[in-house]
């Protein structure tokens, strides 16, 4: 096992599928009121470059309910590169607590500070990749159909959210369609690294330019931002690129059966219309509500025991 939660390409299937069974057993305990205290003593502390709702207080809260204690950590108190090497960072961090949640602009920085680390270091988000998203995603698709069945057809940016979604895909065999323009696909080397393990596990990966041909016959539609956290300087030329892969009523129309995914949080209007983030197919509070379950699933699988 990974010491660290940085990408799914890292991880076996068998430890991603154990991983889902027991968040799927949080989830049942948590409707009975059980909270095992399983992180007992245990100090989780977060830094966040980037603003956050669900990954911030899901983390805190999940560590709290396994008996552990969050510490949030101010960038501008921590002064990464400026006040200290990330090296430096990781290694005093090292010495006082069992695991360290980051979301970073930077994925590199992220892998330098896991690299320096004694603890587990866990991805919140980087410009590449969002696996514990995706946890919470495969969680809330395997409570409707079985995961090896599911069909699933992202629509939008090749971004962190479409490169941690083939990673997921690739590790556990599933269908993933992608539809993005040419010129936003998601990075080349996830592109080619998902290829590689879709041999092993028999994912089938696709790619096309047209959102109706992806979603015909999908289980789920996903999609997220055409801006991500960092791009803002480019949203008005965003809004032309992907105008045409809008999630609205008449591309649902496509795919009668299929369930709605977001990530959040939702610019309602242009990703997604209200009719469908708010509609009776939009199971996107679900995915909101499997981040908790999910992380604390890999929060007790990493901060057990000291690595
Ligand atoms: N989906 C997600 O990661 O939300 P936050 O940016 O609010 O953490
Ligand atoms: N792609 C989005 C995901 C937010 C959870 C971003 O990086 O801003």
């Amino acid at each position: 096992m990974p010491k660290d939660f940085i990408s799914l390409a890292d991880w076996p299937a068998e430890d991603l599928l154990a991983l889902l069974d027991r968040a799927r057993e949080f989830k049942r305990l948590d409707r009975e009121g059980k909270r095992p205290q399983t992180l007992q003593g245990r100090t989780l502390a977060m830094f966040f470059e980037k603003p956050s709702l669900r990954t911030h207080v899901t983390f805190e809260a999940g560590v709290t309910q396994l008996g552990g204690h969050a510490i949030l950590l101010q960038p501008d108190q921590v002064g990464i590169g400026t006040r200290e090497t990330p090296a430096d960072v990781a290694r005093n961090l090292s010495l006082w607590v069992d695991g360290l949640v980051a979301r970073t602009y930077s994925h590199e920085l992220l892998e330098e500070l896991a690299q320096s680390a004694g603890i587990a270091v866990i991805n919140g988000l980087t410009d590449l990749l969002h696996p514990c998203q995706v946890m919470a995603d495969l969680q809330t698709m395997a409570e409707r159909v079985e995961l090896k069945d599911a069909s699933i057809a992202y629509v939008g940016d090749g971004n962190n959210m479409a490169n941690s979604l083939l990673n997921g895909a690739a590790v556990l065999g599933l269908d993933l369609r992608l539809a993005t323009p040419a010129s936003h696909r998601p990075a080349a080397r996830i592109r080619q690294a998902a290829d590689r393990l879709a041999t092993r596990s028999g994912a089938r990966l696709s790619w096309t330019e047209d959102p109706r041909e992806a979603v015909r016959g999908a289980n789920f539609i996903y999609t997220d931002v055409w801006t991500s956290m960092g791009q803002e300087d480019e949203s008005e030329l965003r809004r032309q690129v992907f105008a045409a892969y809008q999630v609205n009523d008449a591309l649902l129309e496509e795919a009668p059966d299929a369930w709605v995914m977001h990530c959040l949080p939702a610019h309602r209007g242009e990703e997604i219309t209200d009719s469908v983030l708010d509609g009776e197919r939009s199971i996107v509070f679900d995915q909101a509500e499997n981040r908790l379950h999910v992380q604390k699933a890999i929060l007790e699988r990493l901060l057990s025991h000291k690595n």
